[in-house]
């Protein structure tokens, strides 16, 4: 096997807490225990084609394990559509002839699903990549838990406790709009933890009328306020079926204006469902006669200091990625499995996403303690 000199690391999507602990236990493991060189790029990938790139050190890992964001910047940028100068290209022969000009041995990719999309098709090129997954939003395939969940639970958990007191002051419904792109993760595990009355996330299509029934229950108890956790990716059921029937026509069409035409009508739909959960506090106060109101928590579930998990987590993957690049891994991502970790095939990972299964612990303890689903 060759003898690894040097590798890159680079964080890519979304941020989440815990990605500057990744990047110092990947780079202290790497430089303190094999003496290797690390090469950070700036921005994601779109740093990489641009070779914007810093060359880290002791000194740079130092201070960082606590600290929210990533020091090396972040950017959504596709490898094969990145704007450059003003205009799409395809970087990848860039991106590759960069990665051979720093010598690199290995580069460690940190990201969710665009981020495994993008490395699949680097590793295709030839380029020997290993991944972290990270995400808030917990649905990359085939690992336990993703660097940023447990951060984010936690912060939109600390959001409903704070707004029941509220809620329940004003006798109001309060309805909370939580991140996790098409997955309920959670805004489930935040309304789990935090005890709200309904939790309605992208898994099940919810029925207004069950959720309306649900308050006016409390209601008639004497219990004049209720807490709503929506996932931004819950769907009404005329919404979810009106998606599916266009996602469906999209994946019929065959002749290109056919299909760029179904593109465009399903790209329409998904946007006319942004403003969903103004939507739900109008019609509920309709049907309810109950004053609504709306906290979307928005990015402050992103920022800030990673909680221990996260740092555990993150400094897990993160050590044992260099273990694994010492010993020849490529084209895989570590995967958090148990207490463990597991190399999983990039190409098992990239294009899926992991939703909550209905069987799922969460849903059945949610029903058993009579939090409505909204089905
Ligand atoms: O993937 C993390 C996430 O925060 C999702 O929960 C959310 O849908 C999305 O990113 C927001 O993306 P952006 O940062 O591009 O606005």
């Amino acid at each position: 096997m060759k003898k690894i000199r040097r590798i890159g690391i680079l964080t890519a999507g979304g941020d989440s807490p815990g990605l500057n602990a990744a990047i110092r236990a990947v780079g202290k493991t790497a430089i303190g225990k094999y003496g290797w060189e690390i090469i950070g790029f700036r921005d994601g990938y779109l740093g990489l084609a641009q070779d914007r790139f810093v060359r880290l050190t002791k000194h740079d890992l130092s201070g960082i394990l606590t600290v929210g964001g990533t020091v090396l910047g972040t950017s959504r940028d596709k490898v094969h559509r990145m704007m450059v100068d003003g205009r799409e290209r395809d970087m990848t022969a860039q991106i590759a002839k960069n990665y051979r000009k720093h010598r690199l041995d290995a580069l460690v990719c940190i990201g969710g699903g665009g981020t495994h999309k993008n490395a699949m098709r680097l590793a295709g090129n030839g380029l020997r990549i290993v991944t972290l997954p990270k995400t808030i939003d917990n649905d990359v395939a085939l690992t336990d838990a993703t660097i940023g969940f447990d951060t984010a639970l936690g912060i939109a958990t600390e959001a409903i406790d704070r707004l029941h007191s509220t809620a329940h002051s004003h006798h109001r419904i309060i309805i909370t709009e939580i991140m996790g792109h098409k997955a309920g993760w959670l805004t489930l595990g935040a309304g789990l933890a935090g005890g709200a009355d309904v939790i309605l996330v992208p898994e099940i299509p919810y029925d207004l009328e069950k959720i309306a029934a649900a308050v006016r229950r409390r209601s008639g108890m004497g219990t004049n306020f209720s807490i709503i956790a929506v996932a931004e990716g819950a769907r009404s059921r005329e919404d979810f079926d009106a998606l599916r029937a266009a996602g469906r026509r999209r994946e019929r069409a065959r002749a290109p204006e056919e299909r760029e035409y179904a593109k465009l009508r399903l790209g329409e739909l998904e946007a006319e469902h942004t403003g969903n959960t103004m939507r739900l506090a109008r019609q509920l106060e309709g049907l309810t006669g109950l004053e609504a109101r709306v906290t979307i928590l928005g990015y402050v579930q992103r920022g800030g200091t990673p909680s221990l998990g996260d740092r555990l987590l993150a400094t897990r993957l993160g050590t044992a990625c260099v273990e694994l690049i010492a010993r020849g891994a490529s084209g895989i991502m570590v995967a958090s499995s148990g207490q463990g970790v597991r190399p999983v095939p990039i190409e098992a990972v990239a294009g899926k996403q992991k939703l909550v299964p209905l069987s799922h612990p969460w849903f059945s303890a949610a029903r058993s303690v009579g939090t409505c689903l909204g089905d």
